[in-house]
């Protein structure tokens, strides 16, 4: 069997504010994955794939900028880990091409996340949302990418990466072997899902069956990463609730969608869980245990949300960042890229 370095590729779309959700699902994991020094760590603005659907040009910018501050923000080190926006770095698309000619037509209309998103309107949406799930493949194998933390959201897109894999692999098996790259060129990803702490749903302030989302109408449904502290406050004194008290044992969290909410919440911000959390408040009133929230909620959000409003403000820095990782993503891809050109039969 071929050997693959150990290496995590994610990347976020820069589409919409940052929320607690995307803080607590996946940046918080990048960082630690990042210290652990096994990994050679990669995070990606992922650009090209927020235009998938209509983008304002100068929001898409601005929400670049903040985005790579919030990576810096949380604890991302431009030393430790690259961190690129993807359009700087041409391989993602050439790739993501042949992986075009790879994938079956198939595979690209059963994913779920394609006809949430298309719904009803499937022969208007961009061509570029159906290849989406392609790209997003040959974002991670262009790097070889054994590792992928991500949401359970993005499963489906992680099997479709191990298939365009798999069928490259397969469709290409003699050109691989007589290039001398044994039975493997490409790698088959692993999802890190529950990396971490226990997986943390982030679910709206308002509807607690519903995920945290930035492009949910009402700003009091999320906690963004730089709210002040008092809006921070406001949200979550406003967050729904329900009139019992709360349980003292996880199971009496089943049809509570809103309680369970704001206890994981609370579990994941305290680096505990949920047990742990009714251990000490169980019994109690929404009210003090809100309080609680607020306070513990202030204490871990708000530095890192000054931190992005510092930032953000000095966007030659931030721009700086993203050049030279995308400089050393380069550098890491053209091998790759010109293997797979080779495989395919391309003349380099
Ligand atoms: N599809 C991911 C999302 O919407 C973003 C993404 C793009 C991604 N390319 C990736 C995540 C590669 C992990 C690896 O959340």
């Amino acid at each position: 069997m071929t050997q693959f370095t150990k290496r995590v590729f994610s990347g976020i779309q820069p589409s919409g504010k940052i929320h607690l959700g995307n803080y607590l699902g996946a940046i918080q994991k990048f960082v630690k994955l990042q210290e652990d020094s096994s990994f050679e760590n990669i995070y990606c603005v992922v650009d090209m794939h927020a235009i998938t659907v209509k983008q304002d040009p100068k929001t898409l910018r601005a929400r670049t900028v903040e985005l790579t501050a919030t990576y810096l923000a949380a604890g991302l080190d431009p030393s430790k880990s690259i961190i690129f926006n993807q359009s700087r770095v041409a391989a993602h698309v050439e790739l993501g091409w042949i992986f075009n000619c790879v994938a079956r037509l198939g595979w690209m209309n059963r994913m779920t996340q394609f006809k949430d998103k298309a719904g009803k309107n499937s022969e208007n949406v961009s061509l570029g949302l159906l290849a989406y799930p392609s790209l997003m493949a040959a974002d991670i194998l262009l790097y070889n990418a054994t590792h992928v933390p991500v949401g359970d959201d993005q499963k489906q897109h992680l099997e479709l990466c191990r298939d365009i894999a798999q069928k490259f692999n397969n469709d290409y098996a003699n050109e691989i072997k007589e290039l001398g790259f044994g039975d493997q060129f490409f790698c088959m990803t692993e999802p890190l899902i529950n990396f971490g702490n226990k997986p943390v749903r982030v679910m709206s302030l308002r509807d607690g069956t519903k995920k945290m989302s930035s492009s949910a109408e009402s700003d009091m449904t999320r906690i963004n990463m730089n709210d002040d502290r008092d809006l921070l406050a406001k949200k979550l004194k406003k967050a729904k609730t329900d009139p019992e008290a709360l349980p003292s044992e996880t199971a009496g969290l089943e049809g509570r969608p809103e309680a369970r909410n704001l206890v994981s919440i609370f579990a994941a911000l305290d680096d505990t869980d949920s047990q742990q959390v009714l251990d000490q408040f169980g019994g109690q009133q929404f009210r003090e245990f809100k309080g609680a929230l607020i306070d513990l909620a202030v204490a871990k959000i708000c530095p890192i949300g000054d931190e992005i409003n510092r930032l953000i403000k000095d966007e030659a820095h931030i721009d700086q960042v993203l050049k030279d990782g995308a400089e050393r993503a380069r550098a890491l891809a053209a091998p790759l890229m010109q293997d797979v050109k080779r495989i395919v039969g391309f003349m380099v």
